[in-house]
């Protein structure tokens, strides 16, 4: 049995506990900012064009009144659970002992809405950025919902499927530069009525190979759409290099999380996050880790 299988066995054994306000807002001791000034120059940039990426400020307060990680809290119980989530996921990024195609691109997915994606991707995305010797592009994939305006309060422009539709326009165009160094964000963009059939798309294939070459030593986050609503995202799943798999805790049902994962049975490296646990003494996050099956 695969340790995902033994994990999605263990979502049933989970004991049932009241409702736990405020989940994952652990904002404990103030130390010093886990982040690294300087410009990460070769994100924002081409290559050869030199274009400058807009730069826009995250409202660090808001977010970690939200309950999300910042640089200014690197001591809570959140950072700590995405502390111990990300080292797999990098050290397969630079694994040379078994090299992985695309591991620096990070699926951050589930089998629905509403299990806590974007609430991953963001905090996995902070986490890292928080790394001495790592910078992050956090990509708005879940493209028909997307919510990295609403979370991090960016401006409505340009993103991922005006670069899928636009030939005269380059990555770099639309990346936005934040106020944490480390953290590039690129959003969903206009909204189109095909926005889901793009993501499968082979312009995509393309722009994500280009992402993986150009920028290797990148992590590159992707919020993305649930597998059980469409079907492009797990063509997208078989793309990317590595997947973090949310279930909702005592919410999603066991039958959609073992749909789930079977739509991505192919994909070499799974890392299935157990969102909201409600032991409140322990962690809001469990995982498992698995190398296929
Ligand atoms: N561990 C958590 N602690 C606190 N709030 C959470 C947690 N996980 C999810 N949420 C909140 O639950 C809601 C749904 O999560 P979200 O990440 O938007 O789901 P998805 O992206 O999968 O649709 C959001 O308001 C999010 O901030
Ligand atoms: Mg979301």
């Amino acid at each position: 049995m695969s340790l995902i299988e033994k994990a999605v066995e263990r979502l049933e054994g989970l004991p049932k506990q009241p409702d736990r306000a405020g989940a994952g807002a652990h904002s404990s001791s103030l130390l010093v900012p886990g982040v690294e000034a300087g410009i990460d120059s070769n994100m924002a940039h081409s290559g050869s064009s030199g274009s400058e990426s807009r730069r826009i400020d995250i409202d660090l307060v808001r977010l970690r009144a939200a309950g999300f990680i910042t640089p200014d809290t690197p001591g809570s119980l959140t950072a700590e659970e995405f502390r111990v989530l990300k080292r797999p996921l990098l050290a397969n990024v630079m694994g040379p002992a078994a090299p992985i195609r695309n591991a620096n691109l990070i699926m951050v997915t589930s089998a629905l809405p509403g299990e806590g994606k974007s609430f991953t991707a963001v905090n996995l995305a902070m986490s890292i950025a928080m790394e001495l010797d790592r910078t992050v592009l956090l990509v708005d994939a879940d493209v028909a919902r997307p919510s990295l305006p609403r979370v991090l309060g960016l401006p409505e422009q340009k993103g991922l499927m005006d670069v899928l539709q636009d030939k005269s326009l380059k990555l770099s165009d639309v990346l936005l530069r934040s106020n944490i160094d480390k953290l590039t964000i690129l959003t969903a963009g206009t909204q189109d009525a095909h926005a889901t059939e793009l993501l499968a798309s082979e312009v995509m294939g393309r722009l994500l190979n280009e992402m993986a070459r150009r920028y290797p030593d990148r992590v590159i986050i992707f919020d993305s759409p649930p597998l059980l609503m469409t079907t492009e995202a797990r063509v997208l799943a078989t793309r990317l290099g590595q997947i973090v798999f949310v279930v909702r805790a005592e919410q999603t049902p066991q039958s959609a999380v073992k749909e789930a994962l079977a739509t991505i049975e192919t994909c070499p490296v799974k890392l299935m996050v157990l969102n909201q646990t409600r032991n409140v003494e322990h962690v809001a996050y469990g995982y498992e880790y698995g190398y296929g099956y």
